[in-house]
């Protein structure tokens, strides 16, 4: 099984393109199943979970062609609507397909994801907004089976502003018969993104601060084209690694500043962290010093997938670290792998204290979920000594290509399979 080989207290140097953000890819390639020909998507980060949901569209027909970042999917003949358990279990995110298959064929069949090493991750937001929308579901053998005569619009209120119920809900409400108002929506710049990509393609959408408002239309556009906003999870992620091994990092970006959240943190305990005007994310080493806390919120809150490579860097800062984990019930499995290292970290509930050190030392340690292998990595590019980190798999579901370019870094980082 693949596995990273790392030689530690290395700094990170150089510049390196951000790529497209993975959580705005996923459901944008579901969206365009909505379209009853060609949609061309540019930016798209070719790593485990995109390359999931490439296979997940071609088992229902479609025609799925990829070229280097660009992906056309050409969604005219949909023949199967079924998105079975052994894609489901590897990317929750195939419950996108839901939406697109209830607004043009009035039924889908997707295995229920069951959960995951961050929690229960159930989908009553989704279901409960469907049903608002006239469908009806029953569950069969572990699968949700969805059916509607035809999509009507509705009024539908988040009891908590999820991202995937947001985008699944928008994405039906596109074809839906009147209006749909979707309220307590979350607000994550990926669903901003998904928005503009289902205008250019013809949807009519609008919001305000507390709703989205849509109304159906009966046709979408063909051969649209639209392009991936950059991802500010691999950009929080690079720029934490960079401080951690005390280097200076350029990452390029945009002008869109999705991270003030996390700058204003990292400043605040020393660091150099600044977007300058042609577009590039400064990341730079000073000493960390001085107690924080972090919440985790949704956004524009601190993202819960910046809280683990964040703890990590935390475990090297001089001062106590103090974060609250709001979002998942158990998104800590990263700790029990730094201590590993030397970490000092005190767990209680979904709070952890973090006492920082001088210095982690090399061990051999195991990734759990995409953000926690990220954490791995963050401890181990700034450790004394080597480090083997197992089942990278999960880190290649969100990260494309990590050690190529961490190595254009300067990062000593191999993948073996011995
Ligand atoms: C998306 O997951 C992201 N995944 C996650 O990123 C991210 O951590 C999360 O949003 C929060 O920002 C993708 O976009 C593919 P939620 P999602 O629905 O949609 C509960 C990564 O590493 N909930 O906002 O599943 C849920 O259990 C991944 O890239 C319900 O109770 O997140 C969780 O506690 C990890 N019922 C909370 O809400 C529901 O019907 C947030 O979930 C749906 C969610």
């Amino acid at each position: 099984m693949d596995h990273f080989l790392i030689e530690g207290n290395k700094p990170l140097n150089g510049r390196i393109k951000i790529n497209g953000a993975k959580n705005a890819a996923l459901p944008i390639m579901a969206a365009a199943l909505l379209v009853n020909g060609k949609t061309t998507i540019h930016n798209i980060p070719i790593l485990k979970d995109t390359k999931t949901m490439i296979t997940l569209l071609q088992s229902l027909g479609v025609k799925v062609e990829t070229k280097e970042h660009t992906v056309i999917i050409e969604a005219d003949t949909i023949t199967n609507f079924k998105a079975p358990y052994e894609l489901v279990k590897t990317m929750r995110a195939s419950i996108y397909v839901m939406a697109p298959l209830l607004a043009r064929y009035g039924r889908c069949n997707v295995a229920f994801p069951g959960g995951c090493s961050l929690g229960v991750r159930p989908i009553d937001l989704h279901l409960k907004g469907f049903k608002k929308l006239d469908v009806d579901f029953h569950i069969e053998k572990g699968n949700v089976i969805g059916n509607t005569k035809s999509l009507k619009g509705g009024e539908i209120d988040l009891d908590f502003p999820s991202v995937g119920a947001t985008a699944n809900l928008i994405i039906a409400a596109v074809l839906a018969q009147g209006k749909t108002i979707v309220s307590n929506y979350a607000k994550e710049p990926e669903i901003f993104d998904l928005i503009n990509f289902l205008i250019k393609i013809g949807a009519n959408i609008s919001f305000d601060n507390y709703s989205i408002h849509i109304k159906g239309v009966t046709s979408l556009k063909k051969n649209s084209s639209y392009s991936i906003i950059p991802d500010r999870i691999e950009l929080g992620t690079f720029g934490m690694m960079a401080i951690a091994t005390k280097g200076k990092v350029e990452l390029e970006w945009n002008n869109a500043d999705y991270i003030s959240s996390i700058r204003e943190k990292l400043n605040g305990l020393g660091a150099k962290v600044y977007l300058s005007d042609d577009g590039i994310y400064h990341f730079e080493y000073n000493e960390l010093n001085g107690d924080i806390n972090i919440k985790t919120l949704p956004y524009p809150g601190f993202p819960t997938d910046l809280q683990p490579p964040m703890g990590a860097l935390l475990t090297l800062n001089h001062g106590v670290g103090i974060i609250d984990e709001t979002i998942f019930e158990n998104r800590f499995m990263w700790v029990p792998e730094l201590e590993r290292m030397g970490a000092e970290i005190k767990k209680d509930g979904n709070t952890i204290i973090i006492h920082g050190k001088e210095q982690l030392v090399g061990a051999p340690i195991m990734a759990s979920d995409i953000r926690a292998g990220a954490a791995l990595i963050v401890g181990a590019l700034a450790a004394q000594g080597n480090t083997r980190i197992n089942r990278i798999y999960h880190i290649d579901r969100g990260y494309e290509k990590i050690e190529e370019r961490l190595s254009t870094l300067g990062a000593r980082i191999n993948r073996s399979n011995e």
